[in-house]
């Protein structure tokens, strides 16, 4: 059975509206895909349902051949782990017990080691000791992150499919840069499949491998970064005025607005 995670016509109705329609998409380790839409599109709720939080009316969601809701909860949170758009903590946490609560489905005997391991990756280090309640915003995304990625290690590195909402909304741009740099080398490791929802279409031409283009809960479009982030595609599902250039340094596509 390949490792993967794939869909089956997934559809998600709720009440009379229609937010997923029949999706098939697969996630396969190795690979960064970017999951890109206008607002209300659909994204967040794909990823709740690829993650097993929101189950599909309709259709299934399939990890390694097996329906996600024949999965344990303990063996699905070894193998995804999920960063959300919002998150908020009730109490006061330091940073390092956040990122330790990543490990909540492993042994505990190394955690101090991974906790380490992920703080110095996310460039977290510096945070050490502080209320997670009290960082800012960016700092709290890079502590989010630290924490999926200790949830998914394993034999000394990232193993599984990692589920990231707009990870990137609050960093600035030197973070923007280490942190989807960082994820493309630790797909690049091979067992880890990273699925990162991004507004900035940007950074989704330079760090993913596939992008998948959603519009009222429809993938429009499923490719590589020059097939989806092409003027004609973009115009038409974001209804804006924008032109589609090469990076002057990368055989990529990059995007920018008219006035
Ligand atoms: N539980 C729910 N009941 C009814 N409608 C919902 C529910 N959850 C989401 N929606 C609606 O589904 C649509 C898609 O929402 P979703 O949060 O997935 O969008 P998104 O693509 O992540 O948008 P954004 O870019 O703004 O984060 C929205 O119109 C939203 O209002
Ligand atoms: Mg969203």
């Amino acid at each position: 059975m390949p490792a993967q995670l794939h869909t089956e016509n997934l559809s998600l109705k709720i009440g009379h509206q229609q937010l997923l329609e029949n999706i098939n998409v697969s996630l396969h380790p190795g690979e960064v895909v970017a999951l890109i839409g206008p607002n209300g599109a659909g994204k967040s709720t794909l990823l709740r349902t690829l993650t097993g939080f929101q189950p599909p009316t309709s259709g299934q969601v399939l990890l390694k051949g097996k329906d996600l809701t024949r999965w344990s909860s303990e063996s699905l949170s070894r193998l995804r782990a999920v960063m959300r758009q919002q998150s908020t903590m009730a109490f006061s946490w330091c940073v390092e017990d956040v990122i330790a609560m990543g490990r909540a489905p492993w042994p505990s005997d190394n955690t101090n080691h991974v906790v380490n391991q992920v703080m110095a990756l996310t460039g977290c280090d510096a945070l050490k000791g502080r209320d997670f309640s009290r960082l800012s915003g960016g700092e709290q995304q890079r502590v989010q992150l630290a924490r999926a990625l200790a949830q998914l290690w394993h034999d000394d590195i990232p193993q599984g499919w990692l589920f990231l909402d707009e990870p990137t909304s609050a960093l600035d741009l030197y973070h923007q840069q280490h942190i989807l740099r960082l994820l493309k080398r630790l797909a690049k490791m091979g067992a880890l499949s990273v699925c990162v929802v991004l507004h900035d279409l940007n950074l989704a031409a330079l760090w993913s491998d596939r992008i998948i283009l959603l519009h009222k809960g429809r993938v429009v479009a499923d490719g590589t970064p020059d097939h989806v982030l092409d003027e004609q595609t973009l115009q038409r599902w974001y209804q804006a005025d924008l032109r589609v250039l090469r990076h002057p340094d990368h055989p990529v596509p990059q995007v920018l607005l008219e006035q």
